[in-house]
């Protein structure tokens, strides 16, 4: 028991020790103590912000030598995008972390107790005015970005103050979209940072070099990289000058230039749709479309077949109703599903008709010309091969004397029919190859 009374006493004197070693060696040697104590923190506070803000003004650029431009570090974190495809926008919601260096709001940490940061509303300093230029709410938009967080003061030394500031933004962005690869396709889209300075006073840079952060979820959410139907492909950053109605990718050499240019963040964000329902909603459906065709040249009654393509044509009307809706507007050349399902249109009709045609010819029970046998020779075999070895026979002893065995020949619909149906099986096969995978 003794034991443990000593150890406990002995833990908490050490504790104490370090502790005050810790509030000691914060400060001076030569500073008072005591007096130091005396005020608490937040007091020590207020007196350094009415110090440093008494001659402040935050409509001049807090550079000492006016003719040098203040270095703006921007980093962008974006949090959440929400893509409009009929209106081709992105909303991008994050915050912009920028850092730079103001020299005349400084105060010599020495004789305010040590004190090296402290807090400071936004809008109390001198802040560069942010725009976005691609916003569809125009560029002169002022609330995209907010003014009203906090931002946070270090002091470099009696000369220079680091400033941070993390303003939320919200904004939505105009992009140009190009749908003709759907479903398969990628979209990129910039927002554009700038300010209204040109680039002899304030200049954009890239937090050093760094490419934005995204954060789209939180925990387990952190590898989190679609929302809807988007995939986050990647998000890059770029800087680019604007002089003279044109952008370039160097920054202006010379002073001369500077004057005429303005720095412009780019941050490209890059889509790619998430086609998981592509297949089972869209493919699958006029796939099988696409095969009903062929095999209502399959039926031996030309009825059925017809009943067969009618109720297709139904799916086709009901389904391509849907697809329609489900689509983002066509911007180049149409997407290859709408290709492929205008074309299966069209082969439906062409079907229904080619059916109509059968059923008449086998009413009429009309034959192949004895000519057309001919021309046909092996292929006969293969398209009517019900009468395999009349045809072989009639092809042979037709050049003795035709007209005798014009009842031999096999049934022109048949021929028609099994004709079709082999085209319509390659057109079929053609057509998902190249319009549908
Ligand atoms: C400490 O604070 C007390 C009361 O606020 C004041 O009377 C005293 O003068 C202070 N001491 C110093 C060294 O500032
Ligand atoms: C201000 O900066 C310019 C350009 O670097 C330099 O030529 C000039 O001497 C500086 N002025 C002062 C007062 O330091
Ligand atoms: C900062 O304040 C301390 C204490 O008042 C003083 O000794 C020092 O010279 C000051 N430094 C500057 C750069 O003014
Ligand atoms: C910036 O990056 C984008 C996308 O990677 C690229 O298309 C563009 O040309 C780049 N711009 C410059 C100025 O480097």
């Amino acid at each position: 028991m003794d034991r443990f009374l000593l150890f406990v006493s002995y833990f908490i004197i050490t504790l104490a020790l370090t502790r005050a070693q810790i509030s000691t060696s914060d400060f001076d040697e030569n500073n008072n103590v005591e007096d130091i104590l005396n005020k608490t923190y937040v007091e020590e506070q207020t007196k350094l912000q009415r110090a440093i803000f008494k001659d402040y003004n935050r409509k001049l650029r807090p550079i000492r030598n006016q003719s040098l431009p203040i270095k703006i570090q921007i980093h962008v974190y974006i949090m959440h995008f929400s893509v409009d495809q009929m209106q081709q926008t992105i909303l991008v919601n994050g915050h912009i972390y920028m850092v730079w260096n103001d020299e005349k709001l400084v105060w010599n940490s020495s004789e305010f107790s040590e004190v090296r940061t402290t807090i400071a509303k936004q809008w109390e300093l001198w802040q560069p005015d942010l725009r976005v230029a691609n916003s569809v709410s125009g560029v002169n938009q002022y609330f995209e970005i907010s003014k009203r967080s906090h931002a946070s003061l270090t002091s470099n030394g009696p000369d220079s103050t680091k400033i941070e500031v993390y303003p939320t933004f919200s904004m939505k962005i105009g992009c140009q979209f190009d749908y003709s690869n759907y479903p398969f396709d990628q979209q990129q889209c910039a927002l554009r940072l700038y300010t209204t300075n040109r680039m002899n006073e304030v200049e954009l840079q890239l937090y050093y070099n760094l490419n934005p952060s995204v954060l789209l979820g939180w925990g387990d959410d952190v590898t989190k990289k679609h929302i809807g139907e988007w995939e986050l492909d990647s998000v890059t950053s770029n800087m680019t000058y604007y002089r003279n109605r044109n952008y370039y990718s160097e920054r202006p050499s010379s002073g001369g230039e500077a004057e005429q240019s303005w720095s412009m963040v780019l941050t490209w964000i890059s889509l790619k749709r998430n086609i998981g329902l592509f297949w089972v909603a869209l493919a699958l459906p006029s796939f099988i479309s696409a095969i009903l065709n062929v095999f209502s040249f399959f039926m031996p009654h030309p009825e059925h077949a017809i009943f067969l393509i009618v109720a297709n044509f139904f799916m086709q009307s009901v389904f391509l109703q849907d697809i329609l809706t489900r689509l983002p507007p066509t911007v180049g050349s149409s997407p290859r599903i709408v290709q492929f399902s205008s074309l299966l249109l069209m082969l439906t009709s062409l079907a229904l008709c080619l059916q109509l045609w059968i059923k008449r010819m086998g009413d009429t029970k009309q034959k192949i010309s004895v000519e057309a046998a001919r021309r046909m020779g092996m292929f006969l075999v293969v398209l009517a091969p019900m009468k395999k070895s009349q045809i072989s026979e009639t092809v042979e002893k037709e050049s003795d004397d035709a007209t005798k065995d014009v009842e031999e020949l096999p049934d022109k619909a048949l021929v028609v029919r099994n004709l079709c149906f082999v085209l319509y099986l390659l057109v079929v096969i053609f057509l998902s190859a190249f319009l549908l995978i």
